[in-house]
C-alpha cells in the first residue's frame, strides 16, 4: 500500500472542511491537486472515502475510519518531530500557528523578531477566522491558536496576551461621524458590512447588539477586513471591525472611528493550545516571545487614529503555560 502522509493530512482538511475548495484555500493548493490526492489515496486504499451530500463532502464509515487513523498517524509523526527538535533545541524545529484574520495584523511582525532571533525554526502559518481556528485548536492541528477572544467549551490553556478592541467605524463625512456618546439604538438604524458567519469580529458586535435587543441591518457580509474597509470608504455603511486593523486607513483619515456609548468593545487577545498538549522548544519559545512583546506590536499596529480610539484599556495576563 502507497499512501502518503501528505494525503491524509489533504484528506484530513478536505473531511473538517467537509469541501475541496475550502480544503484548498486552507493548504494553498488548487482544487484539482486536493481533489487528485484524495482521490490517490481512495485507490491505494480501495474504498471510497467520501459522499457527496448536497454540497457537502462527507467522510463514509471508512472515511471515519480513516481520519481517526490519519490523525493519530500525523500525531504520533508530529511527536517524533517535536522530540527530534527538541533535542535539538531552537537551532532546528517547526511551529506551526493558526491565527484568525484579524490577527495577520500584529501577529506577523512579532513572527518576525522572533524568526530573526530563531533563524532555525520554520514557521507554518494558518490564516482563517475564529471558526475554523476553533475546529483546529479542538483537533490539536497546530502548536498554539491565536483568537480574538478566549475559546468557549474546549478544553484548552489560554492566555490574554495583548487588548484586542473592537470599534465602530465610518467614513469621515458620515453624519455620525461629528457625534459624540451615541446610543447603540441610533448605530442599529444604519446599514451595516458586517464580516462573514464564524467570524469573531461578527460574532462580538452581533452579540453587544443582541444583548440590548438590538439586530444590525447588514446591508453586505465580506469575507475580510480589508474589504470591509474599502466598503466603508466606499459609503456603503458602518461597520465593526478590530481597531487593530486601522493604523493605515485611519492614519490617512479616510474611516473615522464612532463615538459609540459601549463601544470600543474591550477584548484580549489570546494565545491557546490544547490542555495537555506537550509544547515543543519553539513554541514555548514563542510564547515567551508573545508574553513580552504581544503587546507593543498590537499597540504599534492601532497607532494614530482620529476619533475615539478607547485609549485606556485594561490589560489582564493571564498565565501563559499550563500548570
Ligand atoms: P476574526 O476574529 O478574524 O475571525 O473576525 C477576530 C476577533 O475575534 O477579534
Amino acid at each position: 500500500m502507497r499512501i502518503s502522509l501528505r494525503q491524509l493530512s489533504v484528506f484530513l482538511s478536505v473531511a473538517r472542511h467537509q469541501s475541496y475548495t475550502r480544503a484548498a484555500e486552507e493548504l494553498n493548493l488548487t482544487q484539482p491537486a486536493v481533489f487528485t490526492q484524495v482521490k490517490q489515496l481512495e485507490e491505494s486504499l480501495g474504498v471510497p472515502l467520501l459522499d457527496r451530500i448536497g454540497k457537502r463532502m462527507q467522510p463514509t464509515e471508512a472515511g471515519q475510519v480513516v481520519v481517526e487513523g490519519a490523525r493519530e498517524t500525523l500525531d504520533a509523526v508530529g511527536r517524533m518531530e517535536m522530540r527530534l527538535a527538541d533535542m535539538r533545541g531552537l537551532r532546528e524545529g517547526r511551529l506551526t500557528l493558526a491565527i484568525v484574520s484579524t490577527a495577520q495584523y500584529f501577529l506577523p511582525r512579532l513572527l518576525g523578531q522572533f524568526c530573526d532571533a530563531n533563524p532555525g525554526i520554520e514557521v507554518a502559518l494558518t490564516v482563517t477566522n475564529r471558526q475554523a481556528v476553533l475546529a483546529r485548536l479542538a483537533a490539536g492541528e497546530d502548536d498554539l491558536c491565536i483568537l480574538g477572544t478566549p475559546p468557549e467549551g474546549l478544553d484548552v490553556v489560554a492566555a490574554a496576551i495583548a487588548d484586542n478592541p473592537l470599534v465602530i467605524i465610518a467614513r469621515p463625512d458620515h453624519p455620525l461621524a461629528s457625534e459624540t456618546e451615541i446610543p447603540p439604538e441610533r448605530v442599529a438604524e444604519e446599514a451595516f458590512i458586517l464580516r462573514e458567519r464564524g467570524s469573531g469580529t461578527r460574532l462580538a458586535v452581533e452579540r453587544f447588539f443582541r444583548a440590548r435587543g438590538l439586530t444590525l441591518p447588514v446591508r453586505m457580509e465580506l469575507g475580510s477586513n480589508e474589504a470591509i474597509k474599502q466598503a466603508v470608504i466606499g459609503g456603503l455603511g458602518l461597520a465593526a471591525l478590530s481597531r487593530d486593523t486601522l493604523a493605515l486607513e485611519g492614519a490617512v483619515g479616510i474611516v473615522r472611528v464612532l463615538d459609540v456609548a459601549g463601544f470600543p468593545l474591550l477584548r484580549q487577545w489570546q494565545a491557546a493550545y490544547p490542555r495537555g498538549k506537550h509544547l515543543s522548544v519553539a513554541a514555548e519559545a514563542f510564547l515567551d516571545h508573545l508574553a513580552a512583546h504581544a503587546r507593543d506590536a498590537v499597540r504599534d499596529s492601532g497607532r494614530v487614529l482620529p476619533g475615539r480610539t478607547g485609549a485606556a484599556m485594561a490589560g489582564s495576563e493571564g498565565p501563559l503555560r499550563e500548570t
